[in-house]
């Protein structure tokens, strides 16, 4: 079966230099930043495959791509076959925009205060012509409610009457109001209480193998993802650095970065592993490291990692990891 999802070499440049005026004046050149850098991925229909790395280093960007909220410098996106960037007015293109939503970090944010909680469900179903007539609309958006575990009078009340947990429940009976196939998670759960955390990620599973969803879900957090994702690309500086099935991720990390985050999640099982603090500070992103940009961090850097970017080998299909190091076999 083709992957559902396929992103290759995408890349995200902003253009961050001061207004003219100043640069004139300071004689400064413009600045660029590249947030995301020569991505490639895949995900198959039905499969979770997830995004960490530390703040600031892309997740976000690539997320924003992949739905069409923010423009591709350069690369390519394809669901389902359609090229998202080439195809923007199509009927190809119009059919998978009902096909893909997205739920964010902050559930507040997200949806409108003003809006009583049974019309910003119903807004999907309303825009893509889904359901005739005022009664199979809310019929349909008291199903949605029970679905992600609310209750159907709560169509009556505003946002800010719900707890975040249950605002994000709402985010969710949103996304779904369009039968989607394909949803993109941008940390879905970082704002929410542990406890809360753990009945929304299972809330998304169980939605998941009901209706065959298949997510991009980015965290920063390693047990989120590992609850949630099949396979894991790790990010660095704008690229990734490491993509791996969970299992082996956890069980046999290959990138020294990988390595440094795992280190860095507390012991649950209490076998006296010592717990290592996360090194080092990313650097600035305007002005990345020559070579390998993880160099500075990494305690298996040579000469080599200073002046050459390792390139990203594949070592299974779908898998891969981009280190000198590991390559030579020195890690
Ligand atoms: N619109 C923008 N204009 C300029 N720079 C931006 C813009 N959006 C993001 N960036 C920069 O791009 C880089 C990546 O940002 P992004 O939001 O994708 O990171 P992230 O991995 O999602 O981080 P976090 O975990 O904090 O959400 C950051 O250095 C950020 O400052
Ligand atoms: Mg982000």
């Amino acid at each position: 079966m083709p992957p559902v999802v396929e992103v290759s070499n995408l890349s995200r440049t902003f253009d961050v230099s001061k207004p003219w005026l100043n640069r004139v004046l300071e004689r400064a050149p413009k600045a660029y930043l590249k947030a995301a850098q020569d991505i490639s991925f895949s995900i198959g229909k039905g499969e979770t495959f997830a995004l960490v790395g530390e703040s600031g280093s892309g997740k976000s960007t690539v997320a924003k791509m992949v739905v069409g909220l923010l423009a591709a410098s350069e690369g390519e996106i394809r669901i389902d076959g359609v090229d998202m960037r080439k195809s923007r007015n199509t009927a190809a293109m119009r059919g998978l925009r009902r096909r893909i939503q997205m739920i964010f970090q902050d559930p507040y944010a997200s949806l409108n205060p003003r809006w009583r909680v049974d019309r910003i469900i119903a807004e999907p179903i309303r825009a893509f012509g889904l359901e005739r007539g005022e009664q199979a609309i809310s019929a349909r958006v008291g199903e949605l409610l029970e679905l992600v575990r609310l209750n159907p009078r709560d169509g009556a009340k505003y946002p800010h009457e719900f707890s975040g947990g249950q605002r994000q429940r709402i985010c969710i009976a949103r996304a779904l109001a369009s039968r989607p196939e394909f949803i993109v998670c941008d940390e879905p759960t970082s704002a929410l209480d542990v406890s809360v955390q753990a009945q929304i990620l299972n809330l998304m599973r169980d939605l998941q193998d009901e209706f065959g969803l298949t997510y991009l879900f980015i965290s920063h957090d390693l047990a989120v993802v590992r609850h949630m994702a099949a396979r894991i690309g790790v990010m660095y500086l704008g690229r990734l650095v490491e993509v791996a099935k969970a299992g082996e991720l956890f069980g046999n990390p290959q990138h020294p970065y990988t390595r440094m985050l795992l280190e860095a999640i507390p012991d649950l099982n209490m076998t006296g592993r010592p717990r290592k603090a996360v090194e080092g500070e990313i650097p600035n992103p305007i002005n990345p490291p020559p070579g390998c940009s993880f160099h500075p961090r990494c305690p298996l850097a040579n000469e080599r990692c200073r002046i050459e970017r390792p390139a990203f080998l594949t070592r299974q299909p779908a898998t891969g990891v981009a280190c000198h190091a590991v390559e030579e076999g020195r890690a």
